[in-house]
């Protein structure tokens, strides 16, 4: 469906700093090395190609198959910001970030802090921690009365998540009795897991996780359409921008795909030993977006066995920052370190605000000289003097540069990112779309607190080393 709005300017994968011919052959990726991966990648494009939509793909439909419950998102989220003073996300993982990561990218900066008619949307919690004290000071701000809680579990049984929920539910039902159920919205698996029958017990209004949608690809489904449509965010912006990064990842030519061939230089710079991924955007909004990027190529690449089983040990570890403040903080080492790291660099053309340096210290001209500029102009030239101090030090760096931040851009960013994801993984020759690693931690869980079904486990944990005095100190 093309639309006169999809000419919202694309975003661009800029990687000449990637290459040999800007930071040198040691370092450097050769033409010759991305020639010789370009069956990889083309393998990977067709397998996707053929595959979209079926497994553990369904996310790649997202952008095209969701008009109904978008419009079911709309009039219930139409009906929240009419009621409520505050929206609570409970939920971790890939339940957590992809709301955290829009809500920052997409509201106002200081949105909790505003007054109610600026805002415009209920205040906005997310709670992906089981860490007692931020849930009890959670409880002493809410107002129950004007709260809708949002519980968004895809297995309907993650332990940080149900906990919170019995929580919140035994206070609800302690003072509502039988209309608790009106203040809690369910966002789980159709038919799988403990939530979705608990829903239909209490009667909540229920959205649906979609088959073939795990946790860190579900951004795009009412995973995260309902707590943005909460905040008055435009859903339906967000999906065609991920229809228009899609057109762009289904060209077959190679270098012209950009998660295909930022998928290919991710995996040469994985086999030339450059297992660390930086992502640096400038700009605060950004800032849970690198969050968010990390968990999806943490739990999508990393894995033991290759699809033959094999063991690999596959991965690249993601690591985020914030421009600037953490070129005060980490820029040291990503520039004169070890060469084990490839900077992703998110640049914004145009930021929603402009703010203007004022003159002053006329009588000191090491300060006096910033009168005048913006501090837009000052974030990018700092963007830039980074970006020029690594690549003189021979460190691989890309760039993401979205026009501005806005719902589209957004939608386009993160459908990037996860089809960077999924064609980087089919090249690795790894299930992308499993987390055998995080399920033993949830496994073992539910072990130490005695849940039925789980005595074996229990058994293997209680059988662990003790451990030893001589060690503690
Ligand atoms: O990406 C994933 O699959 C995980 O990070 C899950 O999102 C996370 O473990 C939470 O799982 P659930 O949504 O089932 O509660």
């Amino acid at each position: 469906m093309v639309t006169s709005k999809d000419k919202t300017p694309d975003i661009k994968f800029d990687y000449n700093n990637m290459m040999s011919a800007y930071i040198g052959e040691e370092q450097g990726i050769t033409y010759d090395e991305l020639r010789m991966t370009r069956n990889a990648a083309l393998d990977a494009y067709s397998y996707f190609r053929l595959n979209r939509g079926t497994g553990w793909m369904g996310w790649a439909e997202l952008p095209y198959n969701q008009d109904e419950i978008v419009k079911d998102i709309l009039r219930t989220a139409k009906i929240v910001r009419r009621n409520c003073e505050a929206f609570v996300v409970l939920g971790i993982g890939g339940s957590a970030l992809g709301p955290m990561a829009v809500f920052q990218a997409l509201c106002h900066l200081r949105h909790n802090e505003l007054g109610k008619r600026q805002r415009k949307a209920p205040k906005f919690y997310v709670e992906d921690n089981v860490d007692p004290e931020r849930m009890a000071s959670l409880l002493d701000i809410l107002d129950l009365d004007k709260t809708v809680f949002n519980v968004i579990t895809k297995s309907g049984s993650t332990s940080e998540t149900m906990s919170q929920y019995l929580i919140i539910m035994n206070m609800l039902k302690a003072r509502y009795g039988d209309k608790a159920a009106e203040h809690i919205i369910a966002t789980t698996d159709a038919q799988k897991g403990n939530l979705v029958k608990l829903a239909e017990k209490e009667g909540f209004k229920t959205y649906v996780v979609p088959d073939g949608v795990g946790g860190r690809f579900s951004e795009l489904c009412p995973v995260g359409l309902l707590p943005a449509a909460v905040l008055g965010i435009d859903i339906k912006e967000m999906l065609r921008g991920a229809r228009q990064m899609d057109r762009h990842c289904r060209r077959s030519d190679f270098k012209s795909n950009p998660a295909l061939v930022a998928a290919a230089l991710s995996v040469i710079s994985m086999k030339k030993g450059k297992n660390i991924s930086v992502m640096m955007p400038y700009a605060d909004s950004l800032k849970l977006m690198a969050d968010w990027y990390c968990q999806l190529w943490a739990e999508s690449l990393g894995k033991a066995v290759d699809l033959n089983g094999n063991t690999v040990n596959a991965g690249q570890t993601p690591v985020k920052a914030l421009g600037v403040t953490d070129q005060h903080s980490q820029i040291q080492l990503y520039t004169e370190g070890p060469f084990d790291k490839v900077v992703t660099f998110i640049a914004v053309e145009k930021y929603r605000s402009e703010v203007q340096i004022p003159g002053g210290c006329e009588d000191f001209p090491n300060v006096s000289f910033l009168s005048g500029h913006t501090l837009n102009e000052l974030i990018t030239a700092e963007m830039d003097a980074t970006e020029y101090a690594l690549t003189k030090n021979h460190r691989p760096n890309a760039k993401i540069i979205l026009p501005e931040v806005n719902a589209n851009t957004i939608g386009q960013l993160m459908f990037f990112f996860m089809m960077q994801t999924a064609y980087a993984g089919k090249m690795l020759n790894i299930d992308t779309f499993n987390q055998p690693g995080v399920e033993e931690g949830k496994n073992a869980t539910y072990a130490l607190l005695g849940r039925k079904g789980y005595e074996e486990k229990a058994a293997e944990l209680n059988s662990r080393p003790v451990k030893s005095e001589d060690f503690i100190v």
